[in-house]
């Protein structure tokens, strides 16, 4: 059993406290955001509100899941302990800087959650490796240690994949529900369709280039629509998408 501590509860740190409900962990959440902190409450048994300062004071790890100006502003008030340990999830909030704002804690790394962690199976990368998280996520996530703090800033930038490929999954589900008029059934085909690819990859080893080659059917709709879609520009637009990205990354 380990006391974990979330300060700031918002979506990231909702997310992460439902993927470890049930597994014996003591969770305190700070009050902000009240409505949230409620909520997770009301639906884990393991979790008690308490302010920054007891989140900090009472947990043998503590995950900093703030907007980053909000970490430079409260961080340095709170009690970290030397022996604890630290995990942030925050863009925009250096490894260097983390160790000023959380001293004495020596034992700091950054990582990367998605919403997914919720239901498990998600992608965990961290820098530099952390035996708290490995022990917290490891059972249920894929954790795994990046080279470098710009590589973790890398994977933070491709994170960001997430919601322009949902959104564009959305778009098309949302064009087939209007030819079927069902659009709940639409959604559940294009998830199910992706799920389907994405199980393949998963237990057969193929990767990206083995999906596509099935998918390359000369004048089929798939091999149709991809050209359609690439002579359109989206992908440049992706590319330079994540380019714009580098100079927040420091990358
Ligand atoms: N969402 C994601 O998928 C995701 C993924 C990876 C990393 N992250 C990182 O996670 C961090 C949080 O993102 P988020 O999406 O969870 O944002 P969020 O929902 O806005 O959560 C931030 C939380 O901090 C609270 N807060 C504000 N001031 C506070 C204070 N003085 N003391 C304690 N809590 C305070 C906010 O409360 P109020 O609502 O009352 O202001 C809010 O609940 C960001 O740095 C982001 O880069 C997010």
């Amino acid at each position: 059993m380990m006391r974990v501590g979330f300060i700031g509860t918002g979506e990231i740190t909702a997310a992460m406290v439902r993927g470890l409900a049930g597994r014996g962990h003591q969770i305190m959440v700070s009050e902000r955001n009240a409505q949230v902190a409620a909520q997770l409450a009301a639906e884990v048994d393991e979790v008690s509100i308490a302010a920054n300062v007891d989140v900090v004071a009472g947990s043998d790890v503590v995950f900093v899941c703030l907007m980053a100006d909000v970490a430079r502003q409260i961080l340095p008030d709170l009690p970290f302990r030397a022996e604890q340990a630290v995990i942030s999830v925050m863009v925009d909030v250096s490894h260097d800087a983390l160790q000023k704002l959380c001293a004495p804690a020596t034992d700091i790394a950054m990582t990367i959650p998605l919403s997914a962690i919720s239901t498990g199976g998600s992608m965990l990368p961290v820098y530099p490796a952390s035996a708290a998280l490995t022990a917290l996520f490891g059972d249920s996530d894929h954790v795994f240690e990046v080279a470098s703090e710009a590589a973790l800033n890398a994977h933070f930038a491709g994170s960001a994949l997430s919601a322009p490929l949902i959104a564009l999954m959305q778009t098309g589900a949302h064009w087939l529900g209007n030819q079927t008029g069902d659009q709940k059934a639409a959604e559940d085909y294009v998830a199910g369709v992706f799920a389907g690819f994405l199980r393949q990859m998963a237990t057969s080893g193929a990767d990206f280039d083995v999906l596509l080659k099935g998918l390359a059917t000369e004048d089929g709709l798939n091999a149709s629509l991809k050209a359609h879609v690439q002579n359109a520009g989206a992908h440049d637009a992706l590319l330079s998408g994540l380019e714009a990205l580098k100079p927040r990354l420091g990358l």
